[in-house]
């Protein structure tokens, strides 16, 4: 059983970005083999300045490392040290219709947002599809704004494999996190780097606590009972929280006499709280200059023999040699 999944570097990490990627890829580096990567020929459909790019890349490998990803249990590298993904996804962007990258919501929603509308906004998903299939991976840990790019990716393992031999492809399955399939940002909106509404993992304390201290609430006064459904205060507290609290809070809510100050005080603890260890994590990382760029380089390495095997397979399949 293996499992892959690519994180972008296109900004700085947060809340959702954990939930919803990296636990569960932390989590699943215990059962099988985990390769992780990080996306930064994607993020180029987004970021054209070399210096961010590349600050962003060692920024996310830092922070993937702090947050739990174990090199000795995953194969941890940077996507554009393995360029044979871009042979693999012009192979399936040979059988690739038109209209299935039509119906890409992400691609809508990113040009709606402002972003340029180029070729490889638009080809994004047969990347993915390519990181993928590249490595034979079984499962994929991703949050649901990405379940439609794991179908168009099923889909071309279909086509590929109709035309070549059902052993060219391996069909990857999405895991997709209930609980915390949408994490919601600071405004109740998905949390995204492109709502302006996210709280990052990591930060400066003071700027942090300010984010949680400025959440819009209704205007309910101390003493009246809060609403629990909708209310994002609660939704985020239930991730750093334990049963308990999260109940008690619960309680709270409906018995009325404790105003918003006092829950948003609760959340920024218990968010402040659980990243702790990670913030710890991290800081020895900086403290070892040079272990990240080994840990990526090592990475490399190992993927490319896998990634090598398959796309020989692939050529071979295709009629490419
Ligand atoms: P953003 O929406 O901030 O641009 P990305 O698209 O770079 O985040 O997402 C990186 C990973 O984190 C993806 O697997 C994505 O599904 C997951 N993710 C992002 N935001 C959330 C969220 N609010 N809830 C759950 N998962 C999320
Ligand atoms: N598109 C993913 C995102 O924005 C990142 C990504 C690129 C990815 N390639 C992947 C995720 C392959 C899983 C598998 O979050």
């Amino acid at each position: 059983m293996r499992t892959l999944t690519g994180l972008q570097p296109s900004g700085t990490l947060h809340v959702g970005n954990y939930f919803g990627a990296m636990r569960p890829a932390v989590q699943l580096q215990e059962e099988g083999e985990a390769f992780y990567f990080i996306a930064d020929y994607h993020a180029m459909t987004t970021t054209h300045d070399s210096g961010e790019l590349r600050a962003n890349v060692g920024g996310v490998a830092l922070d993937f490392l702090a947050c739990g990803l174990d090199p000795e249990k995953a194969v941890f590298w940077r996507q554009s040290d393995i360029p044979e993904v871009c042979e693999l996804a012009w192979i399936l962007s040979t059988v690739c219709p038109m209209g299935l990258l039509q119906r890409c919501h992400s691609y809508k929603d990113k040009v709606s947002q402002g972003v340029a509308a180029s070729h490889a906004l638009f080809a994004y998903p047969v990347l993915m599809a390519a990181d993928i299939l590249l490595f034979d991976s079984d499962r994929v840990p991703v949050g649901e704004d990405q379940k439609q790019h794991l179908e168009v990716t099923r889909d071309l393992v279909t086509k590929i494999n109709e035309n070549y031999g059902e052993e060219t492809l391996v069909h990857p399955e999405a895991v997709i996190p209930d609980a915390v399939a949408k994490v919601p940002g600071l405004d109740g909106q998905k949390m995204s780097k492109s709502y302006n509404n996210t709280l990052p993992i990591f930060g400066e304390e003071k700027a942090l606590r300010k984010k949680v201290m400025r959440i819009v609430t209704d205007s309910a006064a101390v003493e009246d009972p809060k609403p629990v459904e909708g209310s994002v205060i609660l939704d985020l507290f239930k991730l750093f929280a334990t049963a308990e609290e999260y109940d008690e809070m619960i309680a709270d809510h409906k018995a009325g006499g404790i105003g918003y100050g006092d829950f948003k005080k609760r959340l920024w603890e218990s968010y402040w709280n659980f990243f702790a260890p990670m913030r710890e994590r991290r800081q020895e990382l900086l403290d070892n200059p040079g272990y990240v760029d080994k840990v990526l380089k090592e990475g490399a390495g190992r993927a490319r023999e896998q990634a090598r095997a398959v796309l020989d397979r692939v050529r071979s399949a295709v009629g490419l040699h």
